[in-house]
Parts: C-alpha cells; sequence; structure tokens
C-alpha cells in the first residue's frame, strides 16, 4: 500500500506539471481526488489491512492526499496564468517608460500669443479679455456694423439657437441674437463700456466663422486685437506701434505698409501688408497681416466716450497668419492636429 501511494505521488508529479488547459485538468482531479479516483480507491481498501497498522496508515493516506491536492492546485495556478496570458496577447512591459516620453512644449500658435504680449506689454498695453459667445450688439451693433451688412450674414456666422441660454453674457436689446464672435474687436467695446479712457489693451483669442478649412482657412482661428484712446493720437502712432511690434517679432528687416481699406468701426481705415523677405520661406514682397485705423467718432459715442475730446486706434490680425509666417508653416491645418512630429519643433 505504501508503495502504491508513493508511486501515485511521483505519478501525479509528472501528470499533473504537464496540464496545458482547464478541461484536462478537471479529467485529472477526478482522476487523483474525485469519488472514483485513484487516492478515495485506496482509502476503500483500508477495511482489509491489519487493525494495528491502520493510525500509520491513514496518516500517510492523509499525507498523500495534501501532497496531491498541492500539486493539483500548483497545476491549475499555471493554467490559470496562461489562460490570462493568451487574453492580454504578446508579452508587455507595464514598467517601461512610454515611447516619446519628454517634455512637453508650447503650441506655436501660444509662441507668438505671449510674443506679442510681451512686446505690447512693454509699450504699456495690459491683456484684455472677452467672452467667445457673443451677441450681435458687441460683435456688430456696437462697432457701426448695422444688421443689413454682409459681415452679419449668416454664412459667415455662426449664430446661435434662439433658445440658447448663457448666465455670463447679458443681451444688450432683448431681439438680438447669441452668436460666436467673428473677431476680437468684441473686446474693444466691452472694454470700452466697463472703464474709461485713456486706454491701451491688447486682446488675443479664438474667433469663427463659417469658413470651409483648406491650407489657408479654418472655422476657428485665432486674433490679436489692440485698441488705444487717449487724447490727440493719430495715425502716425499706429503707424509707429505696428512697425515696432513687427519689427520686434520678425526682426528690424520687417516693414509695414497701408492700404485704404473700410472698416465700419474706424476711420480711416487701413489693411496692414508686411514685408518680411528676410525670412525664410517667404516669397511674396507684401503679405497682408491685418486691418487698422483711427476709431470711428460713432463707436466713442456709442459707448459714451465725447469723440471731441478722444482719439484712438486700433487693430487685429490672425495669430495663425503670423505664426506660418514667423516659423515657414504653409498649411494652418498643422496648428489643429496635435501632430506631435510638428509640435515637437517648438521649444
Ligand atoms: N476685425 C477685423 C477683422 O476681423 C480686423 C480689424 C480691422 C480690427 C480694423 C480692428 C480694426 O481693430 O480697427 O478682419
Amino acid at each position: 500500500m505504501q508503495d502504491q501511494l508513493s508511486a501515485l505521488v511521483a505519478q501525479a508529479q509528472t501528470e499533473l506539471a504537464a496540464l496545458k488547459a482547464r478541461p484536462e485538468f478537471e479529467a485529472a482531479k477526478a482522476r487523483y481526488v474525485g469519488p472514483n479516483g485513484a487516492l478515495t480507491a485506496l482509502m476503500k481498501q483500508m477495511g482489509t489491512v491489519p487493525k494495528e497498522e491502520r493510525p500509520a496508515l491513514g496518516k500517510l493516506i492523509n499525507e498523500t492526499k495534501t501532497r496531491v491536492q498541492a500539486l493539483l492546485d500548483d497545476a491549475l495556478v499555471g493554467i490559470e496564468s496562461a489562460e490570462l496570458q493568451a487574453k492580454l496577447g504578446p508579452a508587455v512591459d507595464a514598467t517601461l517608460p512610454p515611447p516619446d516620453l519628454g517634455p512637453g512644449t508650447y503650441h506655436p500658435l501660444t509662441l507668438v500669443r505671449e510674443e506679442m504680449c510681451r512686446i505690447l506689454r512693454k509699450v504699456g498695453f495690459t491683456v484684455a479679455d472677452g467672452p467667445e459667445v457673443e451677441t450681435e450688439y458687441y460683435c456688430f451693433d456696437a462697432l457701426n456694423t448695422p444688421a443689413d451688412h454682409p459681415a452679419r450674414d449668416a454664412q459667415d456666422t455662426f449664430y446661435l439657437p434662439e433658445a440658447a441660454k448663457f448666465a455670463n453674457i447679458s443681451k444688450k436689446n432683448p431681439g438680438e441674437k447669441y452668436l460666436l464672435r467673428t473677431h476680437t474687436s468684441s473686446v474693444q467695446v466691452r472694454t470700452m463700456l466697463k472703464g474709461k479712457p485713456p486706454i491701451r489693451i491688447v486682446s488675443p483669442g479664438r474667433v469663427y466663422r463659417r469658413d470651409t478649412t483648406d491650407a489657408t482657412h479654418s472655422a476657428n482661428f485665432h486674433q490679436l486685437e489692440c485698441l488705444y484712446v487717449d487724447k490727440n493720437v493719430t495715425v502716425r502712432d499706429l503707424k509707429a506701434l505696428l512697425d515696432y511690434i513687427f519689427a520686434s517679432l520678425l526682426g528690424k528687416d520687417t516693414k509695414t505698409r497701408f492700404r485704404p481699406h473700410y472698416f465700419g468701426y474706424t476711420e480711416p481705415s487701413f489693411e496692414v501688408d508686411l514685408s518680411a523677405s528676410h525670412l525664410p520661406k517667404v516669397k511674396k514682397p507684401w503679405i497682408e497681416i491685418g486691418g487698422c485705423g483711427m476709431v470711428d467718432p460713432t463707436v466713442f459715442a456709442d459707448v459714451g466716450y465725447d469723440p471731441e475730446v478722444w482719439s484712438g486706434y486700433a487693430f487685429g490680425m490672425g495669430l495663425e497668419r503670423l505664426a506660418m509666417l514667423l516659423y515657414g508653416i504653409d498649411d494652418i491645418r498643422y496648428f489643429y492636429q496635435n501632430d506631435l512630429r510638428f509640435l515637437k519643433q517648438f521649444a
């Protein structure tokens, strides 16, 4: 009997260690410790053994049972871990660092925005903010852009549904609609209504237009707006400031020029062109960068400033366009795709 028991353990050792799957395991378990298994059969033979040998033999059988059970437990652990491995797929080392780990970089638009604000702070401008959800009043009416003006066309502007409510944005006129601001010029109005002149603000931010996206257009882009209100402000001051900021950002060889234009909120109004052929990839002699002019007296009157006393200039420009010039980027879509190969080029 003793020999039979040790043979059983030896056999279990080799057989159970080789088990690969659960059905085989269950069958093996039944063969060793099940009601019709080998151990049960040996236990049943106890009756044939002389009485005095029984206690020692009983002990031996129990030990064997414990041994076999331990071997079964080990086999099950092995099978379970193989099953998990199969579910997880190829081996993964979870302790390895992720690929491309490294310090983050600033987005090129952030870099240009911050640099422009720094340049303007040096000459006394402070940064002002305004909401991206606006009302017709701040975006158009107060900027002398009447309801029949094409800029207000639903083709160009994203209007929000009639039912839209924005707790932090109050309507000036009950009937006016909410919209996504089409330019940062709305911040001019908000700033003037909030305070008294003199005013010197720069306001960078996101704007929205119903444009179809291509290499030079995006329905969502960024502008930078400036407003200066004081006594005796002239076009010369405006030109001098633009010369200063573009030379500071793009290098001292940069030139600016004005072309007469029309904006409802400035008179006279100009479009601003830059000459920056010293920059890599700049092929055209002049590049349009934004609009500007002397604040229209109608705008001053509307916010309660006496146009006989106060004068001022304003300008607005696209940040993407500036960043594209500065870094030689030829497609606006790169800014929004979050491709690390693009983003990591900007420190
Ligand atoms: N808001 C104009 C635009 O989005 C740019 C602009 C023109 C801003 C003249 C101004 C300005 O402040 O005076 O195209």
